[in-house]
């Protein structure tokens, strides 16, 4: 539930201050003889490689996978999605390491990225950061982060919650989010945009269904 290190030349990569052997061979791509892959995240893997004219196109929904089975990318994780992509453990774990979204150390099982980007700062983002901190205080299943923006500063100060983007959010929220999520309930249904009403038949996707 820490910050984002930060360090001082402005990089957030695990890593970047330790050396490394350049004359060591890099690894290889894993043998799927040796390999052991979770069956459910193979074929997960495999159907997102099928939409793509090229296989490692399909690299980032592939870690999201893999994250969502492994809880993070493990190298583990990252062997099993290099193995499946037909890729080296350095390609995939180079991409692990870019984006903010993929963990590269394990964390709490329920993810809120808070924004703290221009238009949810002037409406009160970093407070929320830390109200959101507060209420969920040391429990190690939350994974609380500030974000930069999250493209959705229509409903500013917002979250993504589990992947859900909530917002406008309150102080109050806060509370409220975190005992929803402990108690295995959806977080603010009335704020989700996946659930906001739509005018277009084509556009509903589910909740209340409206
Ligand atoms: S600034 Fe928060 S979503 Fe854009």
């Amino acid at each position: 539930m820490s910050e984002v290190t930060r360090f001082t030349h402005g990089s957030r990569i695990p890593g970047w201050d330790q050396s490394t052997d350049p004359s060591k061979p890099a690894a290889a791509i894993p043998d799927p003889a040796t390999t052991t892959v979770p069956e459910e995240l193979r074929a997960a893997i495999e159907a997102e490689i099928a939409k793509y004219p090229e296989r490692r196109s399909a690299l980032i929904p592939a870690l999201h996978h893999a994250q969502e089975h492994h809880g993070w990318c493990s190298p583990e994780a990252i062997e099993q999605v290099a193995c499946v992509m037909r890729l080296t453990p350095g390609e995939v774990a180079a991409v692990v390491t870019f984006y903010d979204m993929f963990e590269s150390k394990p964390v709490g099982k329920n993810t809120i990225y808070v924004c703290t980007n221009i238009s949810c700062s002037l409406n009160g983002g970093d407070r929320i950061l830390a109200a959101m901190r507060d209420a969920a205080g040391d429990d190690p299943d939350f994974n609380i982060r500030g974000f930069e923006c999250l493209g959705a500063c229509d409903m500013a100060p917002m979250a993504s919650i589990n992947g859900e983007y909530v917002g406008p959010l309150t102080d109050e929220d806060c509370n409220q989010v975190i005992a929803q999520l402990t108690a295995g309930e959806t977080p603010l249904p009335a704020k989700q945009l996946s659930l906001r009403p739509c005018a277009d038949a084509a556009g509903r996707t589910g909740g209340d269904g409206q």
